[in-house]
């Protein structure tokens, strides 16, 4: 469906009188004595510091802060401006002298069945003896470590072991190269990487040891690897640098007992690297303070969360989506959160709604691809199953299109759970435009700004758009969980989101329309971004893979309509003279690409050209061969090269 016919659909869904009354905004809209949603976020707005202060006040703090926002070094903020505090004393510590620490903090099922349960004294046993043995191994506050492992619980405790010493963590997806991961671990100059002998998809071993063997063969910052033993297959474990997880943690230094750092409220917390349109990856840093209170509000208002919900995110910990709102978030508003390890059809495409009766899961988060991937098999798996434990189901990554959200709606939600679809990024932490439960909304909408959260669609010089029109979408004003600086490059930072056009506003890199109802209605990247089943690729970084290829002289890759991924990837290489297209080297372009980035960036298609549509500067017009591609007309073709 085209986006105009996306915005024309008129429908508008409206929450039912439960879910409006037990809900935790409105218990919130009441106590601030507003009868509706645009009154409470206008003062949200006008009254900024009093609202994030009363948030922050949810949450505990060794030493109070001074300051709400210091923006006299915009756009280098600071949030909660002397405030001690660790994420870990919200997310564990303080459970630990409350009922909820007998209460289940993960429910973990393997692909094979296998069912894991950590209650929240088991989380806090198992992160503070993991951080005595990252102190044992030199692990010191301000150190980067690196974590490269499947998704099994063991990933958040890595996570969570990190912050409690003040180390921060970076999460190198399972998915991504050995290249990808050397070049993160020296970026973030790591000693330690925490890996895994491998994971398992589909009843495949994924051979992570074997490929952080690669990474760490040119990684000359690594001193050590601590392994965990998921599949048991023989791996190389090097001398002197290879110990087990789970022989380091039998160690009288893994002792149960570890306090935890008091540190800043702007200390870092983690590196997370996501893709720009130009360039290698940035290291999106986030810190303790304003991360935890950003993502704790957006989860308990959003998501509505209450004790006795069983929350599944079911995106992987390693993303941005994992770090905010499966562990986190959930930690620290002390929710139940369920993890799953494999593919969601395997070994058949009831598996998900198998797993949704059998914990009778109450909140559902996932991506349209996984829903447009799982609805193709037809409404027959799904109603197999009693999903009438849903409650609200979620939505992120990219827009959702209408058929995917009816689906999901009627097919998953049987038509009474409103659907949070939540626009947000790597770099904001955590939701900026999203509905919450008593939310009318509209299929394909994320709706409107979150409390305290100003967005606008506006023109390159700032200026409004009207209703309706394409614009580029922006923030007007910082928020607690917004990226501080990307690692070692605080101009591209400056330069990414603050300074280019409009000058002065954070620009998000997507377009966006207004609705006269106020809605925003995302587009998509107006960027060299590609979101591919949701996951973030620079064209920048597929070309350059298909460049380092010797047959190949030039590259372009642009994004092209995919039915389940929402957008698949084509490329168009000049090969170097003497060298014949064909469609086997066609083919091994793809694989060469999937093995440099990793398997979710193999391209569709490799096709080859004898010259690429070019401006007078030498910039490839991407623009252009997208349109040639959809046999569209090619618009303003006046600074093409002649
Ligand atoms: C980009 C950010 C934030 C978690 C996952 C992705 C797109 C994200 C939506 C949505 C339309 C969306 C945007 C954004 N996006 N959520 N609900 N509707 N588009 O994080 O990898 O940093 O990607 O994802 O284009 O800029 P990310």
């Amino acid at each position: 469906m085209t986006d105009d016919a996306r915005q024309q659909t008129q429908e508008v869904y409206y929450p039912t009188e439960s879910i409006v009354e037990q809900a935790n905004i409105t218990a919130y809209m009441r106590s601030k004595g507003f009868s509706n949603w645009d009154d409470l976020h206008r003062w949200s707005l006008d009254q900024s510091d009093t609202f994030w202060d009363e948030m922050a006040q949810r949450l505990g703090w060794y030493a109070p802060y001074t300051q709400i926002l210091d923006d006299s070094k915009k756009p280098f903020f600071t949030w909660f401006t002397g405030g001690k505090t660790n994420i870990v004393h919200n997310a564990i510590d303080r459970h630990m002298s409350t009922w909820r620490r007998n209460k289940l903090a993960f429910i973990w099922e393997g692909e094979d069945g296998t069912v894991r349960n950590f209650s929240y004294a088991d989380v806090n046993r198992e992160v503070s003896k993991l951080a005595n043995v990252l102190k044992a191994m030199g692990v010191q506050k301000g150190d980067i470590v690196s974590i490269y492992l499947p998704r099994v619980p063991e990933l958040p405790f890595a996570m969570l072991a990190c912050a409690k010493i003040g180390a921060a963590h970076s999460v190198i997806y399972g998915g991504f190269s050995h290249e990808a991961l050397r070049d993160r671990i020296a970026d973030a100059q790591s000693k330690v990487l925490i890996t895994a002998d491998g994971g398992y998809m589909r009843n495949k071993v994924i051979e992570l040891k074997k490929i952080a063997d690669d990474a760490m063969s040119s990684s000359p910052t690594i001193q050590t690897a601590i392994v965990l033993k998921r599949t048991g297959h023989a791996v190389d474990m090097h001398v002197g640098r290879d110990y087990w997880w789970h022989d380091l943690m039998a160690l009288p230094i893994a002792s149960e007992r570890c306090e935890t750092e008091v540190v800043d409220a702007e200390h870092p917390l983690f590196i997370l690297y996501t893709s720009g349109s130009t360039g290698k990856p940035k290291g999106v840093v986030h810190t303790h303070g304003g991360y935890s209170v950003g993502i704790a509000t957006t989860f308990h208002f959003t998501f509505d969360i209450k004790d006795h919900d069983i929350y599944w995110c079911a995106a992987d910990p390693g993303w941005i989506t994992g770090h905010s709102y499966i562990v986190y978030a959930p930690l620290i508003e002390g929710a139940t959160s369920f993890i799953y390890e494999g593919a969601p059809n395997y070994p058949y495409p009831n598996r998900w709604w198998q797993i949704v009766e059998r914990y009778k899961i109450s909140i559902l988060y996932t991506a349209p691809t996984a829903i447009r991937g799982l609805m193709r098999f037809g409404d027959a798996w799904p109603k197999r199953h009693d999903l009438s434990s849903l409650r609200l189901l979620g939505s992120v990554g990219e827009p959702i299109n209408p058929e995917a959200w009816r689906w999901y709606y009627d097919i998953i939600g049987g038509g009474n759970c409103p659907i949070m679809d939540t626009w947000w990024q790597t770099e904001t932490g955590g939701f900026m435009i999203t509905p919450n439960p008593t939310t009318p909304l509209k299929p394909g909408s994320g709706t409107k700004a979150f409390l305290g959260i100003e967005m606008d669609v506006v023109d390159e010089h700032g200026n409004r758009t009207a209703d309706n029109a394409d614009g580029l979408l922006v923030a007007k004003r910082p928020w607690p969980s917004i990226m501080r600086t990307i690692l070692h490059d605080a101009e591209r930072y400056a330069n990414s989101y603050w300074n280019n056009e409009p000058v002065g506003l954070y620009t998000a890199g997507d377009s966006a329309r207004r609705d006269k109802d106020g809605y925003f209605w995302v587009i998509g990247r107006i960027d060299d971004v590609i979101k591919v089943s949701g996951y973030r690729l620079g064209t920048a970084e597929i070309e350059s893979a298909l460049v380092s290829h010797p047959a190949v002289a030039e590259a372009a890759a642009i994004g092209l309509p995919h039915e389940i991924k929402g957008t698949g990837i084509h490329c168009f290489v000049i090969l170097r003279s003497g060298i014949e297209g064909s469609d086997k080297l066609s083919e091994e372009l793809r694989t060469h690409v999937a093995k440099e980035l990793g398997p979710i960036t193999k391209p569709e298609a490799v096709s080859f050209m004898a010259a690429l549509p070019k401006t007078r500067s030498g910039k490839i017009m991407r623009r252009v061969l997208k349109a040639q591609a959809l046999g569209q007309d090619l618009g303003d073709i006046s600074t093409l090269e002649g």
